[in-house]
């Protein structure tokens, strides 16, 4: 059997929770949140909360795969996530390199390709040096998108593109009346991949903290109230199955 009609076969097997295949989510974002508040549940440090939420990563991202769903994008630090304590910092820091030590080649067995969305030239040395091998070995690959959203900002990611765009247009490869949608899509970090179908954000908060706002221009939105670290394959799946219900108009109507 091929890794297409395992896929096939364990989707038809779990067709009752996911629903139907055809309407999965081609692109899934994630804004992982709540693992302070689960650490202060569970009196712990907040560090111990991330690494808890470093689980539940391990687990979903599987899931994704096992699925068959071509991009998966998690928010794991933002620009501005650099003001908290330094020591929320450092943790998150070391939780990225033991992440990739303990994972890649999981991944890269799986054909998974990773992208990191953000600017890596701002991390430190180890951090930056991680990522930017675990891109390259998986450079290749074919399978989902796992994308990892560090030291991201969409504004900056934004900017970037338009800085791109003029300096083509600078050089004269580009007019100014040939800048399309597709023209920006093209400078985002995420070019040639699906827009964003679903985004989820857990622990009832609901803001996008600017994460993706292009690539969300189309998404569905589904706010579980769990915490991150307490998010399970079975919520994801309601998640998946909320999705599945939602009529999607795109501005237009259905008949
Ligand atoms: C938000 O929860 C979560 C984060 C800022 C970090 C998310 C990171 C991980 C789950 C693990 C690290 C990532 C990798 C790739 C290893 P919060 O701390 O803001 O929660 P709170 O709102 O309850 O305080």
């Amino acid at each position: 059997m091929n890794v297409k009609q395992v896929r096939d076969l364990w989707k038809l097997k779990n067709a009752e929770k996911i629903g139907d295949p055809a309407k999965l989510p081609r692109h899934v974002a994630i804004i992982m949140d709540g693992n302070g508040r689960w650490a202060r549940q569970h009196k712990l440090s907040v560090s111990r909360g991330h690494r808890q939420g470093t689980e539940t990563l391990r687990e979903i991202i599987r899931h994704t795969d096992d699925l068959g769903i071509e991009a998966l994008s998690l928010y794991a630090f933002s620009t501005e996530n650099w003001s908290r304590p330094p020591e929320e910092v450092a943790a998150l820091m070391q939780l990225i390199l033991d992440f990739f030590a303990s994972e890649i080649d999981e991944l890269d067995e799986k054909n998974v390709r990773i992208l990191i969305l953000g600017d890596k030239s701002a991390l430190p040395e180890k951090q930056r040096e991680t990522l930017i091998e675990a891109e390259r070995r998986t450079a290749g690959n074919t399978g989902l998108h796992l994308n990892i959203a560090v030291n991201y900002g969409s504004r900056a990611e934004l900017a970037k593109a338009a800085r791109e765009i003029a300096e083509e247009v600078l050089a004269g490869r580009l007019k100014p009346e040939e800048i399309s949608e597709e023209t920006v899509s093209e400078h985002l970090y995420t070019a040639g991949q699906p827009e964003v179908d679903l985004m989820i954000r857990t622990s009832g908060e609901l803001r996008l903290s600017n994460f993706m706002l292009y690539q969300n221009a189309y998404a569905e939105f589904v706010f579980p109230k769990v915490l991150w670290p307490d998010f399970t394959v079975e919520e994801y799946d309601r998640c998946l199955k909320e999705f599945e219900g939602r009529g999607r108009r795109y501005g237009g109507r259905t008949e």
